[in-house]
């Protein structure tokens, strides 16, 4: 499986975005994120263009800064005409830093505290999407004490259960995500949130859940939602202008995996919305979607350096473990999902993966990668090239047993650009205070 613009060069190297991976690890260290920015760039105008071609309403895509966010990425997106969600005030001080326009940032959240709140109402972000009536208050206050009016969106839940993991399911009924349709709190939340002079209430949103690989719960989710923009219309008079169907859309971590297309998707999510519209004779809102993984992950790929290998005789087999410089701090995913990944040798990319291995990371922990995985021949020194970690790797990686995280670049035409450099001992000790009385005596 060979994505964006990888390919197996002349010396049988893994090469993405016209660079030799194995130089790459050379230069940069291990481990490292190498993000391919021509699949990226490519992937956002695509998906826009999916979305626009069907839909004679207005489209409005924002990439989901969860996945994979830092300055740079930021203002490929800006560049890109696409809008951005955040989900905390780390995330929207990135954006603001990178010069994305506030207006154009969804602020998302369960529980955006009150300095995260008073950041989003200050700097004038387009829409909070207010997840509950605690924080529709709240933000209301903060909203009148400065002479505004805050756009919002409302947050609920359509009561689908989306099928995939129960860590990434969001739009079930028992979520700790937004508003229930169901039990007639939305419809509540609606009216309060139509009373408050400092609020602007635009429409709703949901999010149903991540890495869906068939559209059949978007389709269930749109028609749920033009359903509730009815019975707002019925019981207020107030038609949304806005509907936010979220992100969702999954990619390929396995050469098994099929998700829908973006065409696919497109027709799937524009079908149901415009068939449940006409169904309620109501105008066309302005459509938004918020994908982060569909548009990052599979431009993703992780470099280690293979440390210690292990073979272990069992009674039935021979187990391998082939140990890598990285692991649970810089991709969580198998640990908490038991997330599946695609592996190859980046300097014999193209040999056969005849031989079952496990990789595991460093941590003080058993933190197998990748359990049981055809990888082929391998020896301590290889480089290991894993496929599809550009969404929730980076983003989700932490200094847990004190590691650095690793640097990020982004590769183009042969060129590697340093977007995260990598973090250094003097990094992890920023933070620190020594009080004065551990120093005396
Ligand atoms: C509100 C919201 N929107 C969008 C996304 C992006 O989801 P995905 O990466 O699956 O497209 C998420 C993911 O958690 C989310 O919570």
């Amino acid at each position: 499986m060979l994505l964006g613009t990888q390919r197996v060069n002349e010396q049988g190297h893994l090469e993405v975005g016209g660079c030799d991976t194995l130089a790459l690890a050379q230069e940069f260290g291990t481990p490292l994120y190498i993000m391919d920015e021509a699949l990226v760039r490519e992937s956002c105008r695509r998906f826009v263009k999916v979305f626009t071609e069907r839909y004679s309403g207005e489209v409005e895509v924002s990439y989901a800064g969860k996945a994979f966010l830092t300055m740079a990425m930021a203002k490929l997106v800006d560049q890109e005409g696409l809008a951005l969600d955040v989900a905390s005030g780390g995330e929207l001080y990135t954006a603001l830093k990178a010069g994305f326009p506030a207006e154009k940032i969804l602020y998302h959240g369960n529980f955006k505290s009150s300095e995260e709140l008073e950041l989003g109402v200050e700097v004038g972000v387009g829409r909070f999407v207010v997840d509950n009536p605690y924080e529709l208050q709240r933000l209301a206050e903060l909203a009148a004490a400065r002479g505004k009016r805050q756009a919002i969106l409302l947050r609920v839940t359509p009561g689908i259960d989306p099928h995939t993991h129960a860590k990434i399911s969001t739009g079930q009924e028992d979520s700790k995500f937004g508003i229930s349709v169901a039990s007639g709190l939305a419809l509540q939340t609606v009216k309060e949130a139509l009373a408050l002079p400092s609020i602007d209430f635009k429409g709703i949103h949901c999010h149903i859940g991540s890495q869906l690989l068939d559209s059949h719960t978007h389709e269930d989710a749109a028609e749920i939602m033009v359903g509730f923009i009815a019975a707002i219309r019925e019981a207020t008079g107030f038609v949304c202008s806005e509907l936010d169907i979220g992100g969702g859309l999954g990619v390929r971590y396995l050469p098994s995996h099929n998700p829908p297309s973006y065409e696919e998707f497109a027709d799937s999510v524009v079908g149901a919305v415009v068939g449940a519209l006409k169904q309620h004779d109501l105008p066309l809102p302005r459509l938004m979607l918020e994908p982060g993984r569909a548009l990052v992950a599979e431009a993703g790929t992780t470099l280690y350096t293979v440390g210690p290998i292990k073979t272990i005789e069992l009674a039935e087999r021979t187990k391998t473990f082939v140990s890598v410089d990285g692991g649970l701090s810089d991709n969580p995913r198998p640990v908490m999902y038991g997330a599946e990944y695609s592996v190859l040798v980046a300097g014999r990319a193209e040999q056969a993966k005849d031989k079952t291995v496990t990789v595991s990371g460093k941590h003080c922990e058993t933190d197998l990668l990748f359990s049981e995985i055809g990888l082929g021949e391998v020896h301590s020194g290889d480089i290991l090239a894993v496929q599809t970690t550009g969404a929730y790797n980076f983003g989700m990686a932490s200094n847990y047993n004190r590691f650095r995280r690793p640097a990020v670049v982004f590769v183009q035409n042969g060129q590697a650009d340093l977007v995260w450099e990598r973090e250094s001992y003097d990094d992890l000790l920023r933070q620190e205070r020594l009080p004065q009385r551990f120093l005396e005596g």
